[in-house]
């Protein structure tokens, strides 16, 4: 089965997957971490990988930047390949003072100022939330690991650099600990076809402290999520 987005075989993809924004992350969590690897997907450079860990069947696969992307990939993996456990991993921003850069957030809820769920939601507030049972797993994953993690609720943005400051006041009041541009969209695509989905970010611009990861940096940021991850998603 070939979708518009996605040209893997029908059976190609396991049926727990983590997704990443950026397809070069995807394939060096692939090559990194996982093993006897096949590229199953290359539609756009966006990339699939499946392969094991820890002797289990997983697949990374990514999801571009913005609800509108995420949420095409998430929903073909869902209804085409029969995917039924996705975390996805990937970076935010805060603005929240107790919260650094390299710290890593678990997004339990997503409010967004996007339209994708209140047009697929007949225009009423759908609460975008995490699965229970993957958080409850990351969180104890994490604690097996010695990781610290912060979980509570997101912002999931179309506008990158909308940052004014009204904005920034709204996410501090409300203790909005994570921005990013796919939680959102994920969380909703998941609860529609009743599958499992959780986002785990590391920091990587605070905005009010007027910080940012560089490109190198990201990447090793990166290496605590991905382990996270892939030792929840093999429960
Ligand atoms: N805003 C939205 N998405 C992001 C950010 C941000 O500051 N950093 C990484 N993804």
């Amino acid at each position: 089965m070939i979708t518009p987005h996605i040209n893997a075989q029908k059976n190609e993809f396991s049926d727990r997957v983590i997704m990443s924004g950026d397809p070069r992350r995807v394939q060096y969590i692939a090559k990194n971490f996982l093993k006897d690897i096949t590229q199953v997907t290359n539609v756009r450079s966006m990339l699939g990988y499946t392969g094991y860990y820890k002797n289990i069947l997983i697949s990374v696969m990514s999801h571009g930047m913005g609800i509108p992307s995420a949420a095409i990939y998430t929903e073909e993996l869902v209804k085409f390949y029969g995917v039924k456990k996705i975390i996805r991993i990937g970076t935010c921003g805060t603005t929240q003072e107790n919260i650094f850069l390299k710290d890593i957030l678990i997004a339990m809820g997503a409010c967004t100022d996007s339209n994708f769920n209140r047009i697929k939601f007949n225009n009423y507030d759908f609460s975008a939330i995490a699965n229970f049972e993957l958080l409850y797993h990351l969180k104890k994953c994490a604690y097996n690991m010695d990781i610290n993690v912060h979980i509570g609720n997101f912002f999931t943005t179309d506008i990158f650099y909308a940052r004014n400051n009204l904005f920034i006041e709204l996410l501090n009041r409300y203790k909005i600990l994570g921005i990013d541009m796919e939680t959102a969209g994920i969380y909703n695509v998941a609860a529609e076809y009743n599958i499992q989905a959780l986002s785990v970010c590391t920091v990587s611009d605070h905005i009010t402290l007027k910080q940012k990861l560089t490109s190198e940096e990201r990447e090793h940021a990166l290496t605590n999520i991905i382990k996270l991850a892939l030792n929840t998603i093999i429960l």
